[in-house]
């Protein structure tokens, strides 16, 4: 048996390959930095949505469309009340998404990927006193899940940068929430029911909660002298450092250099604070000198979170809804596998080793 499903395959795809030798990422052909370079989210969701559903589109047509699934689904997140609100955002996005109708249709998957945009959004808002912004659908998918948030116009730089995080998270191989999809769809329970079961994956601290915990540790340490001692003292206690290391990934996650790449504008332009950068920028020389020494037959390196939790913040987003912020991104790729599971696959059915005890004789 494999602890973990470590190196086990547990599926054929055409949707994206994931090298943690090379640190690689394929996305339907594409590289991961020609990706981030040439396409907006549009393009990429309509790419890996492509001959998966039964209808065919463009990034235009898809755009449009999403823009009306935005508006669809907007009027079901009055159904916040005040106690669904006292709940994290990730968990009041997951009670709205479980009012959509189930279904296998394409109409289904379209209000799938407009509500986490839609959702997010109006719950932090909601969180803080405020009434929900309904969409704009002239607007890209990127521009206005800034300006439901804010009700201001983001600028070209915000908008740029959170499209390249749409685009850099879209999909990731047979991860934790990807696989918890495909299980789902392969018991031809519906679409709905497959991004339920990813999203409630996708919230652990090992996989999409962790650039919450990012933005904490960066405020512990505090300043950048600060970085090798506080690092020192948490690998002692033996925490681990979230925002390192990862199952496949033997090198640098690509990911995470998209996104340090997607912050420098922002920066550069004068609308963050680079203090945030230079810490972040101690900390990942600390940890990886500490990591590197204390664990040398395992190499750990940066993974996609830690410049998630940068550039989440550096755009307004609370930490706290940096995970429902992965799960807007990520639902194009749930649904992508989910539906080759359906047509392709087969019900995901494994087998347990029994090490308890047996009966014993009469
Ligand atoms: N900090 C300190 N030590 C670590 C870290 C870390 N971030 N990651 C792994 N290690 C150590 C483990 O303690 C373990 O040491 P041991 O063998 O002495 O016990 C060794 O490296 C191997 O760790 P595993 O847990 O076996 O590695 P696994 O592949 O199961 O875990 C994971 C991958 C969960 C991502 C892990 O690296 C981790 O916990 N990272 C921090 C959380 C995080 O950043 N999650 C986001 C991942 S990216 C994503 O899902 C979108």
């Amino acid at each position: 048996m494999k602890n973990g499903l470590e190196d086990v395959i547990a599926a054929e795809t055409q949707l994206s390959d994931v090298d943690g030798e090379a640190g690689r990422l394929i996305i339907r052909g594409v590289s991961l930095d020609h990706l981030v370079r040439d396409s907006s989210y549009e393009a990429v969701a309509a790419l890996l949505l492509d001959g998966l559903v039964e209808r065919s589109f463009d990034e235009a047509l898809l755009r449009e469309w999403l823009a009306s699934a935005r508006i669809r689904v907007f009027n079901h997140a009055a159904a916040a009340d005040a106690a669904l609100l006292a709940l994290p955002p990730v968990d009041v996005m997951r009670a709205l998404i479980a009012r959509l109708p189930d279904g296998d249709d394409f109409d289904t998957a379209l209000s799938l990927l407009a509500a986490p945009a839609v959702f997010l959004p109006a719950v932090l808002r909601l969180r803080r006193g405020e009434d929900p912004i309904a969409p704009d659908p002239s607007l890209s998918h990127a521009a206005d899940i800034l300006r439901m948030l804010t009700g201001e116009k983001p600028t070209l730089e915000q908008v740029a940068a959170l499209d390249t995080y749409l685009v850099t998270i879209s999909d990731h191989g047979l991860n934790a929430s990807t696989f918890a999809s495909r299980v789902i769809a392969s018991t031809k329970a519906g679409l709905t029911s497959s991004v339920l079961a990813a999203l409630s994956a996708l919230k652990g601290p090992l996989h999409g909660g962790a650039p919450g915990p990012v933005l904490d540790m960066l405020d512990a340490v505090g300043t950048p002298e600060n970085a090798d001692g506080w690092i020192r003292d948490a690998l002692d206690r033996g925490e681990r450092l979230m925002g390192f290391g990862h199952r496949i990934y033997r090198v640098r996650d690509p990911r995470a250099d998209a996104l340090k790449g997607a912050l420098a504008p922002l920066i550069a332009s004068g609308q963050v604070n680079g203090a945030r950068g230079a810490l972040a920028e101690a900390v990942e020389t600390a940890v990886l000198a500490a990591l590197t020494t204390r664990k040398p037959d395992r190499p750990l390196d940066v993974n996609v979170e830690f410049y998630t939790a940068l550039l989440l913040e550096a755009l307004g987003f609370p930490r706290e809804a940096f995970t429902g912020v992965f799960a807007i991104g990520r639902t194009v790729g749930w649904l992508a596998h989910a539906r080759e599971q359906a047509l392709e696959g087969r019900l995901i059915r494994p087998r347990s080793v029994y090490i308890g005890p047996l009966p014993t004789a009469a």
